[in-house]
């Protein structure tokens, strides 16, 4: 039995939304049977999963370990069954094609691109419609250049060129962060290849440390990549098979922002530190100059102020179904060896969404990040694409609320976030546990928050899973008021990202 909502067999759902027949079509699909037939069948000893341990023999433990290393992580997944691995964190649709592809398939131009995608240089192309996993690729089918180890599950993009921004990780002892982009045809350009923080002392720098980098963030004229102080530490990824068990949270490094021109000849700017947080997820950035005519990049984020977040997501997914059922202390003393506090509470809340301030001179002597908290509990924030890379007044976020009655339960509800005054607007009811809000607009032409918010809601039964349920709900995004629901099952859906486009496939948002 897999638990960690980061491992279990990803399920695609998609929704198709008819206005004219007032209908919705739903299908959903398995992304990983193949890899979920080898683990029943024991033949899936050597897999590596984000927070899942496997219980092997100590034989086993030590041939699993020998075939990682002689794997070298994840090389072997590629041109094999193309459901033989978990990818499936994003689903991404018109998500870029590797050029070669695209120029050998001619005649069938005009097919949809569905990709889904993991932290790990893994993709998956899946069929548009059925949701059929049809083969498993990385960065490196692009570029032979991409072929680090890691790489971000949310990737960014530039509505406006159509670029598709990302990174590779190269682990080992002498780690590499390859930045770059491809066009909508499937060109690559690599923006930088960062061995060494570039620090504003004008200090030699020091050699980048492979961190957990979840998403990253981008502006007209930057990609900013975080390098939180939560770090793989050696080769215990391999030794351990999990990723959490591979963690080291060093309190005492500051997170950085790598700063890298979206122009080639230009390259890494700058590295700035900032006090050291960890994040999952970004919100919008964008470029403005100051007073002296310095650069200004300011990027909202969800910070944790320290990692013990990555421990408490073992319980993402289940929840308290009423107050009798909380659990805030450890029964025994907590201590913290790698950093991060164990045994872990139960995740008390999510972190704050915190807006950042970049800042460096013309000649790169000084640089400084600095940052005032919007709002407090924020998860899975959204926005809307028309208002990408620019300033933006509205976003549509996540908050945990615990239970406090016995008609309540532990539940992520929906708000909607005025930025400028932190000020919420939430969707809120009892049992109702709802996914990441997807922001569609109404028009171009509209205000910012005309339009709908669409979630998935798992409804979570008072007395046991017999009696959840989940639907498809929409709301009046200005409002938050519920404007239509589908209903989906008797169960529940551990989801966490989602996409929206056009009856043309076009993007409308995209994660
Ligand atoms: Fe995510």
């Amino acid at each position: 039995m897999i638990k960690h909502a980061f491992d279990g067999m990803p399920f695609m759902h998609r929704f198709e939304l008819s206005a004219e027949r007032q209908a919705v079509r739903y299908n959903a699909r398995n992304l990983s049977r193949t890899f979920e037939r080898q683990l029943v069948e024991e033949r899936a000893k050597s897999a590596v999963f984000f927070g899942h341990v496997q219980d092997l023999s100590m034989w086993d433990r030590c041939i699993a370990t020998v075939r990682r290393f002689r794997e070298i992580l994840f090389a072997s997944h590629v041109k094999s069954d193309p459901s033989s691995a978990m990818v499936g964190v994003t689903a991404t649709p018109n998500f870029p094609m590797p050029q070669q592809w695209l120029e050998q398939s001619q005649g069938t131009n005009g097919e949809y691109h569905l990709v889904s995608k993991t932290d790990l240089n893994l993709l998956q192309q899946v069929h548009a419609n059925t949701l059929e996993p049809k083969r498993l690729y990385t960065y490196g089918d692009y570029d032979e250049r991409l072929s680090g180890d890691l790489a971000a599950s949310h990737h960014q993009y530039d509505p406006v060129t159509e670029e598709t921004f990302n990174y590779s990780i190269k682990l080992g002892p002498m780690p590499k962060l390859t930045v770059f982009s491809v066009s909508r045809s499937g060109q690559v350009s690599i923006l930088a290849e960062i061995t060494h923080r570039r620090l504003p002392s004008g200090a030699a720098g020091t050699r980048i440390r492979p961190s957990y980098i979840h998403s990253f963030m981008l502006t007209q004229n930057h990609v900013i990549i975080p390098e939180y102080p939560l770090y793989y530490h050696g080769a215990d990824i391999l030794i351990s098979g999990s990723a959490v068990g591979s963690y080291v949270w060093d309190e005492q490094s500051p997170t950085y922002f790598h700063v890298i021109s979206r122009r080639q000849d230009i390259g890494h700017i700058v590295t700035i530190p900032a006090d050291s947080f960890f994040s999952f997820h970004n919100c919008n950035a964008w470029d403005s100059v100051d007073e002296n005519g310095d650069p200004v990049i300011t990027l909202d984020t969800c910070a944790f102020s320290n990692a013990d977040v990555i421990y408490q997501l073992h319980s993402f997914g289940t929840y308290l179904r009423g107050p009798h059922q909380q659990q805030q202390k450890p029964s025994i003393n907590q201590t913290r060896p790698k950093g991060m506090n164990t045994p872990p509470i139960r995740q008390p809340s999510f972190g704050d969404l915190r807006r950042y301030q970049l800042t460096w001179n013309r000649d790169v002597s000084t640089a400084s990040a600095s940052y005032t908290t919007i709002a407090r509990n924020i998860e899975f924030a959204r926005f809307s694409q028309h208002y990408a890379l620019r300033q933006y007044q509205f976003a549509w976020a996540c908050q945990l609320l615990k239970p406090k009655t016995e008609k309540e339960a532990e539940r992520y509800i929906l708000v909607k976030i005025d930025l400028n005054t932190g000020t919420t607007t939430a969707y809120n009811e009892p049992r109702y546990s709802c996914s990441e809000p997807i922001f569609i607009p109404k028009s171009i032409n509209g205000n910012e928050d005309d339009g709908a918010v669409v979630s998935l809601v798992n409804v979570i039964g008072a007395h046991g899973p017999e009696e959840d349920s989940s639907f498809l709900l929409i709301l009046d995004a200005h409002t938050m008021e519920e404007t239509a629901r589908c209903t989906i099952g008797p169960y529940n859906i551990s989801t966490f990202h989602g996409s929206y486009i056009d009856s043309d496939f076009q993007n409308v948002s995209i994660n």
